[in-house]
């Protein structure tokens, strides 16, 4: 086994205050492409650029396009977790992990089985008005028609935090809570591009800051071990 994956091994065996902060990398492996790798969402070709779609700007001009590009981008059936999300399940329960904070809307880190979850940006399986608020399941806008409105004539949308939103205030008090006091805190498959999110590791006081990603990030220097391999092999050796 590599040196650093041993030594992530030997830190999660001997801790029960690990904290994991991850983002769309996470959920490569189950099929899900991420946002900026070569294959990423961001490098594909569509009318607006991604990033404008996704903007709360764009979402109220033009939700038919938002939602043609919701449908068949966000939208992917059948995915499954794989070993990163099962093995943070399993150390959860184990009474290890304190909690997984994601960047991710895809409910994968739920469908392990992991329970304590701060969704910094939200979920896909969600969805509510956003004139009134009343929720609606998420199939009425992820396998609906056109535009999905509410009884009230509002716009249902999806329970996501689009570009030009701010982040939902208590959980992200909650996941600074949670990183600050972590012992252990394993980052993974995260550009660390985008803020606030990217910032949380600033809060971290510790000296067991792992990051595990396949390509280099602007935090690597920061770390006290990184690891540069798929995140879902790393996961099923510790
Ligand atoms: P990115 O696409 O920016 O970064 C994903 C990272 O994961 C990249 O650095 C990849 O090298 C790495 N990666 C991919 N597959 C991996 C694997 N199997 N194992 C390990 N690493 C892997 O995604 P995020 O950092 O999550 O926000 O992006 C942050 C936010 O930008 C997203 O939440 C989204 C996006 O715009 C909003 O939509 C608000």
């Amino acid at each position: 086994m590599d040196s650093a994956i041993l030594t992530l091994k030997e830190w999660v065996a001997q801790s029960d205050n690990i904290v994991f902060f991850g983002g769309a990398g996470v959920s490569t492996e189950s099929g899900i492409p991420d946002f900026r790798s070569v294959d990423g969402l961001y490098n594909q070709k569509w009318k607006y650029p991604p990033e404008t779609i996704l903007s709360r700007s764009f979402f109220d001009k033009n939700p038919e396009e938002y939602y043609r590009f919701h449908r068949e981008k966000l939208v992917i059936d059948g995915v499954k977790p794989n070993r990163a999300h099962l093995r943070l399940a399993e150390l959860e329960a184990e009474g290890k992990l304190r909690a997984v904070v994601t960047q991710n809307i895809d409910g994968l880190h739920q469908a392990a089985g992991s329970k304590k979850v701060l969704e910094l940006h939200g979920s896909i399986l969600r969805a509510y008005c956003s004139r009134c608020r009343k929720p609606y399941p998420a199939d009425v806008i992820n396998y609906g028609q056109g535009v999905p409105r509410c009884g009230c004539g509002g716009v249902i949308r999806p329970d996501i935090v689009l570009y030009e939103e701010p982040l939902d205030q208590d959980i992200l008090r909650e996941a600074i809570d949670c990183i600050r006091k972590a012992e252990v805190l394993i980052v993974g498959g995260t550009s660390l591009n985008v803020y606030p999110a990217a910032g949380l590791i600033n809060y971290y006081r510790g000296h067991k800051l792992a990051l595990v990603n396949l390509s280099a990030t602007p935090y690597d220097g920061y770390a006290d071990l990184v690891i540069h391999e798929k995140i879902g092999q790393v996961f099923s050796q510790i």
